[in-house]
């Protein structure tokens, strides 16, 4: 616990009270990890990599993540999230399916973010981030981080690789720009072309399976998942009595690095 609280912790002056407090002695054999821990959530302090999150680690949750948006069906997985009463994750990209900026695409963003869904980087073009020099992925990074600033005011804290490839030189700009990276533990399947049947017996055998908690890749640039495969496993992880959060409440972290008010558009919005 000591160390989620201080990874919450965003100002520095924090890090120095915490190390000058007198420290009981069963706290005192958690410091490192915790300095470890508060040293990770801080970019100013290089050589320290992000966090790869594998699995939700808060018992009982389900994380419902969607990648490669923003595109046509984005909109019909958020309404049939909110509809159900649960929330998911978008893992959106600048220039994909879509151009982020797009009059379609900002208002979508903006609509999914405001019904209380995260929202998360999958970096700009979807590029194998494992090929880029550290200038260029720096690149791919910052320019979805500005059109989440501009169309929401937020700035996300988790992100999702393309195709899940990442080495360290990925985790370290990661860890950089203050971002956990994200893979998952169960797959529908969607993007290697299953059926909406295939994809929904996957989920069958995973609510028999029953893990302990479960974080699903999905792609909302389907049809087939935004209007079969999706309203399918919130019933069927709901009636297995997972809880369906978003991937921050899954590991019980924040959604975003900081959250200001959205920008005006102008002639800047462009892919
Ligand atoms: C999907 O969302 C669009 C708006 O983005 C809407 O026009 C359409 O009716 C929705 N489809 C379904 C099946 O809900
Ligand atoms: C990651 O991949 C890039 C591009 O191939 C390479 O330049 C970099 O050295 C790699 N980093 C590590 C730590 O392997
Ligand atoms: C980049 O890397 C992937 C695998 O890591 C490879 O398949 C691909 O051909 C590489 N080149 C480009 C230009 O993407
Ligand atoms: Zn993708």
């Amino acid at each position: 616990m000591l160390a989620w609280s201080l990874l919450d912790s965003s100002s520095h002056s924090f890090f120095f009270t915490v190390l000058t407090l007198p420290i009981p002695m069963h706290i005192s054999a958690l410091l490192p990890f915790a300095l470890a821990a508060v040293v990770a959530a801080h970019p100013f302090l290089k050589e320290l990599k992000a966090q790869v999150i594998t699995k939700c680690s808060l018992p009982n949750t389900a994380a419902l993540t969607f990648d490669d948006g923003p595109y046509i069906y984005m909109r019909n997985v958020s309404d049939a999230l909110t509809k159900e009463g649960v929330k998911g994750t978008f893992f959106l990209n600048g220039n994909n399916y879509r151009c982020i900026y797009g009059e379609e695409p900002a208002k979508d963003i903006k609509y999914v973010y405001d019904q209380g869904h995260q929202i998360a980087s999958h970096t700009w073009a979807h590029a194998h981030l494992n090929n880029l020099t550290r200038e260029r992925l720096n690149e791919e990074f910052q320019r979805v981080e500005l059109a989440f600033q501009r169309i929401t005011g937020a700035t996300p804290a988790f992100m999702r690789p393309p195709y899940g490839e990442y080495n360290n030189t990925v985790l370290e700009v990661a860890g950089e720009r203050g971002q956990n990276v994200v893979t998952w533990d169960f797959d529908s399947r969607d993007s290697v072309g299953a059926t909406a049947e295939e994809s929904n017996r996957l989920y069958d055998e995973l609510a028999k399976a029953h893990p302990a908690t479960v974080l699903a890749l999905n792609h909302d640039v389907y049809k087939d998942t935004a209007h079969t495969v999706v309203p399918y496993a919130i019933a069927v992880l709901k009636k297995a009595g997972y809880k369906l959060v978003t991937v921050a409440e899954c590991v019980g972290q924040k959604p975003y690095q900081k959250v200001d008010k959205p920008s005006p558009r102008d002639k800047s919005w462009a892919c």
